[in-house]
C-alpha cells in the first residue's frame, strides 16, 4: 500500500473537513495515479467528495464504524482488520491510501512509500499528516522540481521506509 497526500509546510493536510489548498495540477495528477486503481479512506474523506460521492473509475474502500452506513459504489470496512479481505481481490490494482488524517495515522506502518505534494505555505489546519523528515522509519527519495500554480508553490515529493 502507498500514500498519497498533499501537504502544507506543517504537515498541515485539512481543515474543516476541506483540504487547505486545491491545486489543480495535484488534481490532475491525483486523477491520473489513481485511476484503475483502489483508495482506501475514511469517511469523512469520503463526504468531502463532490457530492459526497466515490471518485469514478476507482475503487473506492471506506473505512466506518457504522454498520448501517449506506454502501452505494464503494467497499465498506468496519475496522482495519477487515481491510486484508476487502483489498484481496484487488491484487492486480496499487492500492493508495487517500485520508483523511486518522486514516494515514492508522495505515503508515502498512505502507512503504508515500506520494507527498509538498506545498511551500503554511494554512490554518486541523488535520496533520506525521512528519515523515522527522520520522526515524522514512526517508525523502526523490525531490521533485518546484512547481507554481497562481502564486502557490509546490512540488511532487517521495518519501519511502527506511529499509
Ligand atoms: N491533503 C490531503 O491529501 C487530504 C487527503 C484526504 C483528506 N484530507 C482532509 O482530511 C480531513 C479528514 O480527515 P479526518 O481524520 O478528520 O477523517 P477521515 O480519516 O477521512 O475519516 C474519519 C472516519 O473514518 C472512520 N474510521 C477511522 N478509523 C477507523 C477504523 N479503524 N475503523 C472503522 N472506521 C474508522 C470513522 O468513521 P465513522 O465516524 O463513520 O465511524 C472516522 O470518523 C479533511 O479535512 C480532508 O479534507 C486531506
Amino acid at each position: 500500500m502507498d500514500i498519497i497526500v498533499a501537504v502544507d509546510e506543517k504537515w498541515g493536510i485539512g481543515r474543516d473537513g476541506e483540504l487547505l489548498k486545491r491545486i489543480s495540477a495535484d488534481m490532475k495528477r491525483f486523477r491520473a495515479m489513481t485511476t484503475g486503481n483502489v483508495l482506501v479512506m475514511g469517511r469523512k474523506t469520503l463526504e468531502s467528495f463532490p457530492g459526497g460521492k466515490p471518485l469514478p473509475n476507482r475503487v473506492n474502500v471506506v473505512l466506518t464504524a457504522n454498520r448501517a452506513y449506506p454502501a452505494e459504489g464503494i467497499v465498506l470496512c468496519h475496522d482495519i482488520g477487515e481491510l486484508p479481505r476487502a483489498l484481496a481481490p484487488y491484487g492486480d490494482k496499487q492500492i493508495f491510501v487517500a485520508g483523511g488524517g486518522s486514516i494515514y495515522a492508522q495505515l503508515l506502518p502498512l505502507c512503504e512509500k508515500a506520494y507527498v505534494t509538498r506545498i511551500y505555505d503554511a494554512f490554518p489546519a486541523d488535520t496533520y499528516f506525521p512528519d515523515l523528515d522527522s520520522h526515524e522509519d522514512w526517508c525523502l527519495t526523490e525531490k521533485g522540481e518546484m512547481q507554481e500554480e497562481n502564486g502557490v508553490r509546490f512540488s511532487f515529493d517521495v518519501y519511502e521506509k527506511k529499509a
